[in-house]
């Protein structure tokens, strides 16, 4: 585990336009830069970075954050592989904290699983190069399969020997343990306290998860045995129902070329890589499931299914766009002649051949299902209307209206049928699918596989929480936390006023620390659960601060005297007629470079926090920060054109905070208040005259804050 203080240091490291250029290329605009996203199919560039703010925003698609996000997301990454990633780009040296048992013990599952994974494929790597029975067993089978070294290398493919416990032995030898090794799945119990290998006499195809690690194995025989491939059983680290097989190396070529080709086996996935194609994954044998999809739709909305014309493949494919359409994905399905898959197809045929093909059969679903479903008998009135009830419950599957009515267009020219007519229908089956929703089911799908399979929840992919909303009270109290938390998130750490301390001496208070006083002082705290980790975690950033701003005010003092120095050689280098001038122009001198200092330091406060809070690995914080921070002029016109409304916020700060705070206090009075009258009309003779009083009192409190509200709003005037 990183500890807190290297975060820091690695967060504040990391330069946004530094980071971000590794992958975005961006060009200067004001004070800020500006690109094409890489996050969605940018055409007009719309993905600004401000290093100033340290953040990034795509404006089309909403992506934003700090570096690490960047990271994270750019490079699917988790938060803690990003920030070894930045460490390793800025030199940072990474202190790891001590875990607690339980954190050790769950790590350490994972990791030594992951561990003994990248040894059996280094193993099995081993034993295909550079062994006489990989070279004339293993390696000869790639060979006439048309397997490149290039390829064999790029997917790390290997040869399992036909030995019962090579790898058992091997890796008992080199100190794994047995347990892991069985739990894994490469290793099986013997029940005397030994083991044997999963995969013997086969060849090997690692599976990575998209941050490259090796998370299982499918071994393919290479006799005539019953099965074909053996695969991985599930183990911690191996979720078939999420796990796609070649997404690893081709997330880069997805991301580049916006689509992405789904094909059934290991070997499409290679052939279709040496043919030119990279940008192609399979879901290896299972059907593809809603995890799958969501993972494939992090990188494109455009999926073509590259399937066999047999009849499995017809079925998988029927199968897999509406899963695909389900997830709002720009579908197509490509059939290969019957008795060719991608890998048969891709080594028989050229790969301006491959091309070609591609992009001449690939059609939208609609039209596929209709070739398929009237294969044969186009005038059968009964099949013709169960195909187009198949249809109408796909589109109805398509979360966006505009796609829906698109289809429901084509859909009634290819049966000729009244375009209301299928839109009527959508619109019955769409109710249909919201009841069954409602009851828990989910939507109906004319081809899902006989029990659904167990997606487990998958934390990258996850929705953001969005902040909730109370309905159920008539004062809205949300907007008024919302305003103060602005505050908060934005200048949280600037300076804010002079706090007396018991003993009469006073000290400089930041924003942040004065709204913690003020709400402490009356019990309040944040209702919505974001503002209030928002809040928690800037309160927890004080401390911090303090010791960097220490930090931070010697160096810049250090940076202003050696200035002065300079300067003042400079003057004297020049000379100057008399000493009145000398003086004039040291006086000068120090006047700027104290200036300069009083801004840098401004300037370090203004960022601390934004910074900090806008690299939150939470979603919901994040974008809560984001929405506060990145106005959208600010960010795309000239920062300095509006320096001038901005400076006025922030030196109003003295009236606005103040005001926020009684705001929102006089908010939760009137709720009360509200509160009160309700019970009122209900209350009994004697309960009515308590609620009474609690009004007076209440109308009191109120006269008190406004008030104070008005005498704050004069004096800043
Ligand atoms: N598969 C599997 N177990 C099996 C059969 C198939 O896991 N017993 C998976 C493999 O990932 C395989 C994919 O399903 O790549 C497609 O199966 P199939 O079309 O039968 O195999 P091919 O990929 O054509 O295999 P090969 O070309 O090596 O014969
Ligand atoms: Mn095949």
């Amino acid at each position: 585990m990183i500890d807190k203080a290297t975060v820091e240091r690695i967060i504040d490291a990391a330069d946004i336009v530094d980071v971000v250029s590794d992958f975005v290329s961006l060009k200067k605009r004001g004070q800020n830069y500006l690109g094409l996203c890489p996050f969605h199919n940018d055409r007009n560039p719309s993905f600004n970075v401000s290093r100033a703010k340290g953040i990034y925003k795509c404006f089309a698609c909403g992506a934003g954050g700090g570096a690490v996000n960047f990271v994270m997301q750019h490079e699917q990454m988790t938060y803690v592989e990003a920030l070894r990633y930045l460490a390793k780009k800025y030199h940072i040296e990474i202190e790891e904290r001590e875990l607690t048992d339980e954190e050790r013990m769950a790590q350490n599952e994972r990791e030594s699983m992951l561990m003994v994974n990248e040894f059996a494929m280094q193993f099995f790597e081993e034993q295909l190069h550079n062994t006489t029975d990989g070279q004339e067993i293993g390696m000869a089978y790639f060979k006439e399969r048309g397997f490149t070294l290039e390829s064999i290398k790029k997917f790390h493919l290997g040869y399992s020997p036909d030995n019962r416990s090579a790898l058992y032995d091997a890796a008992i030898k080199k100190g794994y343990n047995r347990q892991i090794l069985i739990d894994v799945g490469l290793c099986i119990d013997d029940g005397h306290g030994g083991g044997y290998d999963r995969f013997r006499g086969r060849v090997m195809f690692p599976v990575f998860n998209i941050a490259g690690k090796v998370v299982a194995f499918g071994g393919r025989t290479l006799r005539n045995d019953k099965a074909k491939y053996v695969n991985s059983p599930e183990s911690v680290v191996y979720s078939k129902s999420n796990e796609i097989y070649g997404l690893f190396q081709a997330k880069r070529a997805i991301t580049k070329t916006d689509k992405c080709y789904i094909v059934e086996g290991y070997a499409d996935v290679i052939s279709m890589h040496q043919s030119g194609f990279e940008n192609v994954i399979a879901s290896s044998g299972t059907a593809l499931t809603e995890g799958h999809v969501h993972k494939i739709h992090r990188f494109t909305q455009n999926v073509t299914e590259l399937f066999d014309g047999d009849e499995a493949g017809v079925h998988a494919a029927l199968r897999g766009v509406d899963l695909l359409l389900k997830d709002d994905i720009n579908t197509k399905i490509l059939l290969l002649p019957e008795g060719e898959d991608p890998d048969s197809f891709a080594r028989s045929h050229s790969a301006i051949e491959v091309k070609q093909y591609i992009e001449e059969k690939e059609t939208d679903f609609i039209t596929f299902k209709s070739d398929v479903l009237l294969k044969d008998s186009q005038n059968d009135p009964i099949k013709r209307s169960g195909a187009i009830r198949d249809i109408v419950q796909s589109i109805a599957l398509i979360p966006d209206q505009i796609k829906r009515l698109e289809f429901a267009k084509m859909c009634s020219k290819r049966f000729e049928i009244d375009e209301r007519v299928i839109m009527a229908e959508i619109g019955k089956q769409i109710d249909k699918n919201r009841e069954k929703s409602r009851k828990g089911e989910s939507p109906k799908s004319n081809h899902d596989p006989v029990t659904e399979p167990d997606v487990s929840v998958d934390i990258q992919a996850g929705k953001p929480l969005r902040p909730g909303r109370k309905t159920d009270t008539t004062v809205q109290i949300e907007p008024f936390e919302r305003d103060l938390m602005k505050y908060v998130v934005k200048y949280g750490m600037c300076y804010f006023c002079d706090t007396e301390d018991v003993d009469g001496s006073s000290h400089p208070t930041a924003l942040v620390e004065f709204v913690r006083n003020e709400l402490a002082s009356d019990g309040l705290m944040f209702s919505n659960p974001v503002y209030k980790r928002i809040f928690d975690e800037s309160v927890s950033l004080i401390d911090p601060f303090y010791e960097a701003l220490t930090e931070k005010t010697i160096q810049l003092q250090r940076q202003m005297d050696d200035e002065i120095k300079a300067g003042i050689v400079e003057i004297q280098r020049k000379g100057v007629e008399d000493i009145g001038d000398a003086e004039k122009q040291e006086e000068q001198l120090k006047a700027s470079a104290a200036c300069k200092y009083q801004m840098d330091l401004a300037e370090f406060r203004l960022q601390y926090l934004q910074k900090r809070l806008s690299s939150e690995i939470d979603d919901s914080v994040r974008d809560t920060v984001l929405d506060f921070v990145i106005d959208k002029h600010q960010l795309s016109r000239i920062h300095s054109q509006f320096g001038a409304v901005i400076a006025t916020e922030a030196d109003r700060l003295m009236t606005l905070v103040p005001k926020a705070i009684n705001a929102w206090k006089n908010a939760l009075l009137n709720q009360h208040r509200h509160e009160l009258n309700r019970l009122l009309e209900h209350a009994s003779p004697e309960k009515e005259r308590e609620i009474l009083i609690e009004l007076q009192k209440l109308d009191l409190l109120r006269g008190k804050l406004a008030q104070v509200t008005g005498e704050q709003v004069i004096n800043s005037l």
